[in-house]
């Protein structure tokens, strides 16, 4: 309801309740009134399938009571809680405020679980089976969606399997990344490489790079326009994890591989985020899941304990 300019659907919405509530005891008390007919045989005068009448008692005490008892409870209902328009109701209950009970006593519980996993470094933690398996389920719940459930990545979303790192494969920088999340920003730069012919033969020159297919004579043409480049992946092409620039010699693609694909990354510059999970997660959280990734290319998680 907070979501409206002003409260007149709030108003409405009680509105239509309170009326609704209204009309319930008015039909209870008319209906109430009637009294048991002594003369007459007390039908309403329908007959179906030849003998079927229909009697025309008021209804059962038990009956009256039930729907007495339920309108009360409606209305101290929606005294105590969220029910009429935008009104917060006595209790001061609240979707929000209930999960956030619901994280806290969760996170309370396990606390003593995460102490013992926090006390390990990574290299520790990523051999330590329950920990690899809390650390598993983490991954699945709030990394999965972007990464795969088997943190191989896809096209943009990087793998975090092979070893290769944008931003650092050492747990501190692992950690960092999640944390704090990470954006990687190459600029367009067609207009510092030239003609689209210099930019398709620097292409070329990025692909020889790491010895996939590509045409020698455009790749030697495009070699010089490479120092627009150096500033960020290096001079030798391998990278640097300080600005997230990838390594172009390893043949491994975040953003599609072939004359093409460089060719659109060259002109058009890349933006990249990883999003920052310490609003998310909890620090020991965190702790968890970068002995996961950690352990995902260094060893093989649960192999002993
Ligand atoms: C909304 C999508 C999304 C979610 C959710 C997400 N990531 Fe990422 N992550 C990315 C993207 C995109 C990058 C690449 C950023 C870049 O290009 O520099 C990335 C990069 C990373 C890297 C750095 C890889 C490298 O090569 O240096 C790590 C580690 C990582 N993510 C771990 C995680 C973990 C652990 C989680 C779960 C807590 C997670 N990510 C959740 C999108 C996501
Ligand atoms: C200002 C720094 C910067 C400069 C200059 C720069 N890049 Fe990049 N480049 C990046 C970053 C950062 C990424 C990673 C984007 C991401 O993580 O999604 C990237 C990604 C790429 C990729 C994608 C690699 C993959 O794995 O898919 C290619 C190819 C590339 N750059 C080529 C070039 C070429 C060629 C030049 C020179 C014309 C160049 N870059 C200049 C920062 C830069």
């Amino acid at each position: 309801m907070s979501d409206f300019v002003n409260n007149f659907w709030s108003v409405y919405v009680a509105g239509i309740t309170v009326v609704g509530i209204i009309a319930c005891l008015v039909l209870l008390i008319i209906t109430a009134r009637k009294k048991v007919v002594a003369d007459g045989d007390n039908t309403t005068g329908h007959v179906w399938d030849e003998d079927l009448r229909e009697l025309n008692n008021p209804m059962p005490r038990w009956w009256v009571w039930m729907f007495v008892i339920t309108v009360v409870f409606g209305l101290l209902y929606l005294l105590a809680y969220p029910g009429l328009g935008s009104y917060a109701g006595k209790m001061q209950w609240s979707q929000v405020g209930a999960y956030q009970a619901e994280v806290e006593k969760a996170n309370a519980e396990l606390e003593p679980l995460y102490a013992r996993f926090t006390a390990m470094s990574s290299e520790d933690m990523s051999k330590d089976s329950q920990a690899m398996a809390v650390g598993e389920r983490l991954f699945m719940n709030n990394c999965a969606q972007c990464h795969g459930s088997d943190a191989r990545g896809s096209k943009g979303f990087p793998n975090l399997t092979d070893g290769d790192w944008l931003h650092g494969g050492a747990p501190a920088n692992i950690k960092q990344t999640i944390t704090e999340g990470r954006v990687a920003m190459m600029p367009p730069q067609a207009e510092v490489v030239g003609t689209p012919d210099d930019v398709r033969n620097l292409a070329h020159y990025v692909m020889s790079l790491s010895g996939s297919p590509h045409d020698s004579l455009k790749a030697a043409l495009g070699k010089s326009k490479f120092t627009a480049c150096a500033a960020c992946h290096g001079t030798d092409a391998k990278g640097n994890t300080m600005l997230g620039a990838p390594n172009l010699t390893d043949d491994i693609w975040l953003h599609g591989w072939g004359e093409q694909a460089i060719v659109d990354i060259i002109t058009h510059g890349k933006l990249n985020e990883m999003p920052a999970q310490n609003k998310k997660l909890t620090p020991a959280q965190i702790d968890v899941l970068t002995a996961y990734v950690w352990g995902l290319s260094n060893s093989k998680p649960g192999a002993t304990n």
